[in-house]
C-alpha cells in the first residue's frame, strides 16, 4: 500500500512537558487508524500536528510526500486536503447549514456557486440531512450538527479525514447515526485517522489500533488482537477501565 501520511520521529513540547515522544507511524492510503489511550496522552497534538494546527519541535511529517508547509497559500492548500472533525462540532453559527458546506468549496477550491450547492446537497444527503439545509446550525441536534461536519470536510473532497473524539460530546442516542456514517466513508475507502474510544466502530472499520500513553506510541495492532490480547501493561490497564463503562 501507498504512504499518505509519513510521521518520523516528531518530538513536541509543550514548556517543560514532552507531549509528542518521538513518534514514527506510516498511515496508508485508504487505511483506517483508530488511535486510543488516556486522557492527556497526546492524542489530539497528534491530529493537530498532522493538521499543521500545531508545530513540531522536531522529526518530519509529509502527507502525500509533501512536507508540511508552515504559512501561507501552501499550508491553506495542506489543511484542505486534511479534513478535521472535532469533538465540538465547530460550525459556523451564523450562516445555514448550506453555507456552512458551501462556504470552503467556494473561497479554497474556488467552485461556481451553483457547483458547490450542488456537491453540498449531495453531501448532505449522503450523511442523512438533505432536508435540514436551509436550516441554522442550532436548531440541529448533536448527531445532525456533527453529520453536517463531517459533510463540509468531505466538500472540500480531502485526502485524508482526521476524527478527534468525533462521538465524546454527543447524547448517546445520537452516537451510532454518526459513526454509521464514518463506517461508510470507511467502506468506500477513505483514508482516515480517528480518535475514538468506541471500540464497535475500531473492529467494524479499523485496519490498526494505535494505542498512546504519555506521549508515545505504546502498542499497535489490528482492534482483534488490541481488544482481545492487549501485550503492554499500560494498555491492559486502561483497556480494563473503559471495558467496565
Ligand atoms: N496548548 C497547550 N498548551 C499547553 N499544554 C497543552 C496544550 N494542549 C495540550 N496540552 C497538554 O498536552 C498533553 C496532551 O494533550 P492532548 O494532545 O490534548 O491529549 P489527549 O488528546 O490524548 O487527551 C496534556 O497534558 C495537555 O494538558
Ligand atoms: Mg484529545
Amino acid at each position: 500500500m501507498e504512504p499518505l501520511i509519513v510521521v518520523d520521529h516528531v518530538n513536541k513540547h509543550f514548556g517543560e512537558l514532552h507531549v509528542l515522544k518521538d513518534i514514527t507511524t506510516t498511515i496508508h492510503r485508504g487505511e483506517v487508524v483508530v488511535v486510543i489511550g488516556p486522557s492527556g496522552s497526546g492524542k489530539s497534538t497528534l491530529c493537530r500536528a498532522i493538521n499543521r494546527l500545531e508545530t513540531i519541535d522536531n522529526g518530519t511529517i509529509t502527507i502525500d510526500g509533501q512536507a508540511l508547509p508552515s504559512e501561507g497559500a501552501a499550508l491553506a492548500k495542506l489543511r484542505a486536503d486534511v479534513g478535521m472533525v472535532f469533538q465540538s462540532f465547530n460550525l459556523f453559527s451564523h450562516k445555514t447549514v448550506l453555507e456552512n458546506i458551501t462556504l470552503g468549496q467556494l473561497k479554497v477550491r474556488k467552485r461556481s456557486k451553483s457547483d458547490a450547492d450542488k456537491r453540498a446537497m449531495e453531501l448532505l444527503d449522503r450523511v442523512g440531512v438533505a432536508d435540514q439545509a436551509a436550516k441554522m446550525p442550532s436548531q440541529l441536534s448533536g448527531g445532525q450538527q456533527q453529520r453536517v461536519a463531517i459533510a463540509r470536510a468531505l466538500a472540500m473532497d480531502p485526502k485524508v479525514m482526521l476524527f478527534d473524539e468525533p462521538t465524546s460530546a454527543l447524547d448517546p442516542e445520537m452516537i451510532n447515526e454518526v459513526l454509521d456514517v464514518m463506517v461508510g466513508l470507511a467502506k468506500d475507502g477513505m483514508t482516515m485517522v480517528v480518535v475514538t474510544h468506541e471500540m464497535g466502530f475500531a473492529r467494524k472499520a479499523a485496519k490498526r489500533v494505535l494505542f498512546m500513553a504519555d506521549g508515545e506510541i505504546v502498542e499497535e495492532a489490528t482492534p482483534e488482537k488490541f481488544f482481545t490480547n492487549p501485550q503492554s501493561p499500560r494498555a491492559q490497564d486502561f483497556l480494563s477501565k473503559v471495558l467496565t463503562h
